[in-house]
């Protein structure tokens, strides 16, 4: 069974508190795009995993993870071949790993004929990630709490989206500190989108997105911010940090605009994708 595996952005990113345990509570509106993972699953008499990248074949890798906790939960030993084909940048806020997670999930979820309800799917999910819950559902919603509980949005039409990532790296625990110590306002991007949702007009929607950890990304990694000018230089209708980064997203009203602006990026030395968002 072959299942994919989208990315996804951040369009808007607000932290709104921190809790008791140390995570934070956000009001983040994220989107899947097609930028994606290819996942292979087949039963096998035990587990197995093997990736195109070799520094991902861990112990640990998420996918691993996902697949014993789905075992688990169905009183089976884990006995499943997964082959992933790594496609997203990593890491880089895309949300690759947790959607390669979700997909296993999903996927051996059919594999067995539908043992587990999306309940509990979803609660496993959770369990593995914050953004893993989103990838699950895998269409447009607002996360709140850790970003595991989701409202499903309609209205977010399909966007050109060019995806753009240097060299830099951010570590998410460190962009979190980092934000905490800076006492930075509130930002209100989330509700500002949920006023514009629906609008033909996707200079209006644009206008509205945003990523909190900006102000402190920029100075912890000033490439971020030079790839959302480049991105903005050559037609981009808004350009922002995705999740908590080192990756950067710019709209476009257009596919060629997108195309032109992710090969600038690519001749300067860059990595850049041109995908839509899933609607
Ligand atoms: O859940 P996930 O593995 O994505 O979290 C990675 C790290 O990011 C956490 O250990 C925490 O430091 C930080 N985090 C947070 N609040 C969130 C999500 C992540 O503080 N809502």
């Amino acid at each position: 069974m072959i299942v994919t595996a989208n990315a996804k952005i951040n369009v808007t990113l607000d932290i709104t508190g921190i809790r008791d345990d140390g995570f934070h509570t956000l009001r983040s509106v994220m989107v899947p795009i097609t930028l994606s993972d290819e996942l292979s699953l087949e039963q096998n008499d035990r587990l197995t995993f093997e990736c195109n990248i070799a520094s991902l074949c861990t112990d640990d890798n998420l996918c691993i993870r996902a697949a014993k906790a789905f075992f688990d939960a169905i009183g089976q030993s884990p006995c499943v071949s997964i082959r992933l084909t790594k496609r997203i940048p990593f890491p880089a806020g895309l949300g690759g790993g947790s959607s390669d997670a979700a997909a296993v999930l999903k996927g051996l979820n059919r594999l067995y004929s539908n043992p587990l309800s999306d309940e509990k799917l979803f609660s496993i999910a959770a369990t593995l990630g914050s953004d893993v819950p989103f990838c699950l559902l895998d269409k447009p919603a607002l996360c709140e709490g850790r970003g595991e509980i989701l409202a499903p949005l309609d209205g977010l039409k399909s966007m050109h989206v060019v995806i753009a990532i240097g060299d830099g790296r951010l570590s998410t625990p460190a962009v979190y500190r980092e934000y905490d110590a800076n006492n930075l306002p509130v930002r209100d991007d989330t509700d500002r989108l949920l006023s514009a949702i629906g609008s033909d007009d996707i200079y209006a929607v644009a206008s509205t997105f945003g990523n909190a950890f900006e102000p402190v990304t920029d100075i912890l990694c000033p490439e971020t911010a030079a790839l959302r000018s480049l991105l903005i230089n050559n037609g981009a209708i808004t350009a922002h940090l995705s999740g908590s980064g080192p990756s950067v997203y710019g709209i476009f009203a257009d596919a060629e605009t997108a195309s032109n602006a992710a090969k600038t990026i690519q001749n300067v030395g860059f990595s850049a994708f041109v995908c839509k968002t899933v609607d």
